[in-house]
């Protein structure tokens, strides 16, 4: 049935539906053309949609991409995709994944190698965009895995050594960074030409200019102010260095230097917190899409058909509401307890049964990569990253994704 967009729109509105979020189902209203698009913001409604439990909503068609990217069972509909569907879903089962895993690690063996080589063995960091060469290595996984092209035999095996990381306590931490403090205080007061230009130094730069001679500190910062900014900034990047330290860990004492193995690979719950962390913050697909073909009911609100649902995956995955104040950090922790106790707005491969197909494939994947790179290599951030998260039907670094690596 097709209904003409003021009646439609009134038909909405008459429910409650406005063009800012509210009314029964969080959702709103928007239009794309003359076609009615209904963001629903509110997870329970998204899954309801999602779980299509009366068959009456299916996927919107762009024509531009179908023929591009959804011509198998992901742009399907109806019997035809109930048939591709049930055909695809055996090759995609555990036991097939397992005796994927020798693809994957031989893919991930050409890569560890390839940045083996070109970071040397003098210690020194070496920067890399590793954006292409994860592209690479995801084509070169599905290639070899849905295609079955020949993989390399044989694997190095690399000497790696187990650090453990140190624990010092936050009251020493303290204490370490007044006594840095009044080292360079002391320096400075000296009359010690060019302060050292790193953090601390800006941090007293500041303090100094603004601090009168009776030790006031009028605009600036107090040393205690700047004991703070040091904690801050220590912890800061501890945090975020130790959760690839504590990865790194678990892959060490699980697999020590051995290749992984299958029944291994489920026991890694750290490196799973991570990924489902960064699948949180950067969900590929940032929105899911349906439209209905039949009048229905969802969320208590009559929908006609050729209503389109947007269901905002990033924007649900970054709901203050839902997942706290720390929305925006990266904090696996989330997940400690699994998938299952985390908040029920987690969607990045989707939900009910037009969930992603690949799901376990894809965090397999993932899994085989971490555990050869972390035992390898240490990195972190390189200063030419620039954040810049983009789309082009997914969600990617839009300046690549720059990194400092160094061979352990
Ligand atoms: C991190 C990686 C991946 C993410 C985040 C992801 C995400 C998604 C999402 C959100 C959907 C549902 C779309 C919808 O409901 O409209 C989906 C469907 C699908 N995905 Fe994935 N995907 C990933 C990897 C893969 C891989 C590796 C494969 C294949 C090897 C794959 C194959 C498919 C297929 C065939 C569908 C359509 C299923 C159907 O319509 O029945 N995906 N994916």
């Amino acid at each position: 049935m097709w209904l003409r967009p003021r009646r439609l729109e009134r038909a909405l509105r008459a429910q409650g539906l406005r063009g800012t979020p509210g009314g029964p189902a969080r959702a709103c209203l928007a239009w794309f053309g003359p076609v009615p698009r209904v963001v629903v913001t509110d997870p329970g409604v998204a899954r309801d949609v999602l779980s299509n439990k009366f068959g009456h909503l299916e996927k919107p068609n762009f024509p531009a991409l179908t023929k591009l990217l959804a011509d198998g069972v992901a742009g399907l509909d109806g019997e035809k995709w109930v048939k591709h569907r049930r055909i695809l879903n055996p090759a995609f089962h555990l036991d097939k994944l397992k005796g994927m895993l020798p693809a994957f690690s031989a893919c991930c063996e050409e890569l560890v190698g390839r940045w083996s080589g070109s970071v040397g063995s003098d210690g020194g960091w070496y920067e890399l965009d590793v954006w292409p060469e994860l592209q690479n290595l995801t084509g070169d996984v599905i290639s070899r895995t849905a295609f079955g092209s020949s993989f390399l035999e044989g694997r190095r095996i690399f000497q790696l050594q187990a650090e453990q990381a140190d624990r010092v306590v936050a009251t020493k931490i303290t204490s370490i960074i007044r006594g840095l403090i009044e080292k360079r205080m002391q320096a400075i007061k000296e009359g010690e030409s060019g302060t050292k230009d790193d953090l601390l130094g800006l941090l007293l730069e500041s303090n100094m200019r603004h601090t009168d001679e009776h030790g006031q500190s009028s605009l600036g910062m107090t040393t205690e102010d700047v004991v703070e900014e040091c904690k801050l900034f220590y912890f800061g990047g501890m945090e975020t260095t130790s959760w690839q330290d504590r990865a790194r860990q678990e892959v060490l004492g699980l697999f020590g230097r051995n290749k992984p193995e299958y029944d291994g690979l489920s026991r890694l719950k750290t490196v799973t917190m991570i990924l489902h962390e960064v699948l949180r913050l950067y969900p590929p697909a940032i929105v899911i899409n349906r439209k209905t073909y039949k009048e229905m009911e969802i969320g208590g609100v009559t929908y006609p058909a050729g209503v389109v649902f947007d269901l905002p995956v990033l924007l649900i995955h970054h709901d203050a509401d839902i997942w706290g104040s720390d929305v925006h950090e990266f904090r696996p922790e989330r997940f400690a307890e699994g998938v299952s106790k985390a908040p029920a707005a987690f969607f990045p491969f989707g939900w009910g049964p037009r969930t992603c197909i690949g799901q376990n494939f894809a965090l397999l994947e993932a899994k085989v990569a971490l555990t050869m790179i972390l035992p390898r290599f240490e990195f972190e951030l390189a200063p030419s990253y620039t954040h810049a998260p983009h789309t082009v039907i997914t969600l990617h670094p839009m300046h690549g994704a720059q990194i400092k690596l160094k061979a352990i």
